[in-house]
């Protein structure tokens, strides 16, 4: 991922609740309908439980009960005795039109749990579970509940840094618990590949094992691989044994697994075990396939032949995300590609790639599913879409028919920061709080409503780069996941945040207790300070003219534009994130010009401080400024420099801010600001002026 920019749970009431209350469970997500009345069942020693399905599911349903503690009072019985609790498949269930959907109804002496599909039945035991967690007696109640989405995920990184199997069957324990359906594993990118292909066996003698441990460490020392033995080789990869075996656990609980298999880039370590699949046929670093090699073909149809007799997900994943395509252009076979097929530039010839794949697996009957740049050059015909770029392209997507799911950056990439970036380990950047997270509605009411059933899905990212261990993965993924997890599955008029954040907190501290390394929400800093109340000062409202467009250097970075010219002087203070259209970016290129602005006060003023923030964060090319010159002028014509600070710019870990300005005492009308810059980007939020 060369990202530069990083741009909703309880058990849920019923249709026809008549009675009046709410019952004061804490399932997670949050039902659908509910309604609560007096009396309740208290599951105990005496409790019978009735399970009328498949075998398979039912033991599944037992095996459940027995771990939360009920197994020894539970036995699978016919009788009538009362109390019980029956679990029924039904062809038709009042209110249901959801496989997954199921009916709860709890009275004095039973509990009674329909659904259409053992599905059905496995998220109404969860609902049965979270109501049994808090505490007592079950409130008589009814519930009628079906998720919004069918498509409710997470995506694991398993390239970046690979996680062993139990890992992974831990994590689906937690997203079965909140009736997340969907594991979509990033097996393949540069940093590793983690599965067997016996027909490409260097793919994990070679391509999944490093000399450093840490993705860091690797990139920092050339990206290299080694081989699978060598004394200091770090990585590993799962075999089609344990492949197997995740999928098992994963259909016991209701899981697709979603393999992901890059292509055509972020695939250096492809081509570090077959250097011919590239432009170069061997030159380090290459991180597309060569389009125009039919070996390129032969070699992708060949994983996917493994791949698809692996996993039963009719979806299958190609990635097609941030091609560089440079190499196409000067690559003889790709040149000859684009002349035979007619194709008129680079990414048609990677939407040649993407049409050709989705052939290959829709003539084996899987679907194609991949980022949303799969949609660049002309998106395949059957093709589903990953909007990750924002939200745009999957809407997009969905208009013109096709099936998406919403994972947007500013949103589900749970790699970002949960929290103020001081309190919490080095992250790939970004400021996502679990708030934010639940904030987001994956299906607008804006979108046409032919097009609304077309957003499947909702997904949760933990992309690894800087997230070396399994117990900082857990970190990241929990308790946000808890949000995508209602987000997904809750109608958006049932939502709230008052009431999620207490559950979210209660299914955290369950989760805890069962060994799970998860934030604290308790212990939350929160936004940065500035960003939390608006800024009154002198330049608050005054016009800012910016003096680089007179040299032809762009006022501001187009993908920075905050609020334009009113942003400097609107009172409105940035967060942590320099992405959150409060911080305005600066970048040239050839020059250390960055930002150079002269605000006018409207009358001559005493002035005795003039101030602005810069953040910093390497990671994404985002530094201080080397030098800022403050300056004071009574005509706009002749200025007086106020300060001229020099500043050594640092390699620092994480994010930090710092206050360029001038204290002291002056006179002027106008100020001019001026900030160059050594390299990359920079931002800043309002220049303050007292
Ligand atoms: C992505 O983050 N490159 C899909
Ligand atoms: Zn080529």
């Amino acid at each position: 991922m060369n990202r530069f920019s990083i741009t909703l749970a309880l058990a849920a009431c019923s249709a026809f609740c008549c009675a009046a209350t709410e019952p004061s469970v804490t399932p997670i997500p949050m039902r659908v309908e509910m309604s609560a009345e007096d009396a309740g069942f208290t599951i105990d020693s005496l409790t019978r439980v009735y399970i009328d399905a498949p075998d398979r599911d039912a033991a599944l349903l037992e095996e459940q009960l027995a771990a939360a503690g009920m197994g020894h009072a539970l036995r699978v019985c016919d009788s009538v005795d009362a109390p019980r609790i029956n679990f029924r498949l039904k062809p038709v269930v009042d209110g249901i039109s959801s496989h997954e959907g199921y009916r709860l109804s709890v009275s004095g002496d039973r509990i009674d749990a329909e659904a259409l599909s053992p599905a059905g039945l496995y998220y109404a035991l969860q609902t049965i579970l979270d109501l049994k967690e808090s505490g007592g007696t079950i409130p008589a109640m009814s519930i009628t509940d079906q998720p919004r989405l069918p498509y409710r995920g997470m995506m694991l990184d398993v390239s970046r840094h690979f996680r062993d199997k139990e890992f992974v069957k831990k994590q689906m324990d937690a997203m079965a618990r909140l009736k997340l359906n969907r594991l979509h594993l990033h097996l393949t990118d540069a940093a590793g590949w983690r599965i067997e292909i016996k027909k490409y066996p260097k793919l994990t003698e070679l391509a999944a094992w490093r000399p450093q441990k840490t993705w860091k460490e690797w990139t920092d020392n050339g990206a290299r691989y080694c081989n699978e033995g060598d004394t200091a080789a770090c990585g590993g990869y799962f075999t089609q044994d344990d492949i197997r075996e995740l999928l098992d656990y994963a259909a016991k609980r209701h899981i697709t697994i979603i393999p992901e298999i890059e292509m055509p880039s972020h695939s250096e370590e492809v081509l570090a075990a077959y250097p011919e699949l590239s432009c170069s046929h061997g030159e380090h670093g290459s991180s597309d396939f060569c389009v125009g090699n039919e070996a390129t073909f032969e070699f992708v149809e060949g994983v996917l032949d493994e791949v698809m007799e692996l996993f039963p997900s009719q979806v299958i994943h190609i990635g097609g995300d941030e091609a560089s395509k440079q190499a196409w252009k000067t690559c003889e076979l790709c040149q000859k590609r684009m002349a035979d097929e007619g194709l008129m530039n680079v990414d048609e010839l990677q939407s040649y790639m993407i049409h050709r794949v989705e052939k290959y697996l829709n003539a084996h009957g899987r679907d194609l599913l991949g980022w949303d740049e799969i949609m660049e050059g002309g998106l395949a015909p059957n093709a589903a879409v990953m909007s990750w770029r924002g939200t745009e392209g999957g809407l997009r997507a969905a208009r013109d028919g096709h099936r998406v799911i919403m994972t947007p950056g500013g949103y589900c990439y749970l790699d970002s920061y949960q929290d103020a970036p001081w309190s919490q380990p080095e992250a790939f950047g970004g400021y996502l709080p679990i708030e934010k997270v639940y904030s987001f509605d994956p299906v607008p009411d804006s979108l046409p409503e032919d097009a609304k059933p077309l957003i499947i899905g909702l997904q949760g990212n933990l992309w690894c780069e800087y997230i070396p261990t399994a117990e900082h993965a857990e970190y990241m993924l929990w308790p946000r996941m808890i949000a995508i997890a209602e987000a997904a599955w809750s109608p958006q008029q049932r939502r709230d945040w008052d009431g999620f954040k207490g559950r979210a907190m209660a299914v955290s501290d369950r989760m805890r207790k069962a060994g799970y390394t998860t934030f604290d929400m308790r212990n939350e800093v929160g936004n940065r300070k500035e960003a939390l109340v608006e800024a009154d000062h002198l330049a608050r409202g005054c016009k800012v003219t910016y003096l680089l467009p007179d040299s032809g250097l762009p006022a501001w970075h187009n993908g920075y534009p905050a609020s334009k010219e009113a942003t400097l002087t609107d009172g409105k203070r940035g967060g942590w994130n320099y992405n959150d259209m409060l911080w305005q970016g600066y970048m040239n290129t050839g020059t250390r010009e960055r930002l150079d602005v002269v605000i006018d006060l409207g009358r001559v003023c005493d002035l005795s401080s003039i101030g602005a923030d810069f953040m910093q964060i390497c990671i994404p090319d985002v530094w201080m400024p080397e030098q800022v010159t403050i300056s004071v002028s009574d005509d706009n014509k002749k200025f007086k420099t106020l300060a001229d600070i020099h500043h050594t710019v640092t390699t620092d870990a994480g994010v930090s801010f710092k206050n360029f300005g001038w204290k002291g005492s002056a006179r002027g009308r106008y100020i001019r600001y001026r900030a160059m810059a050594k390299q990359g980007f920079l931002f800043t939020d309002e220049i303050v002026v007292e």
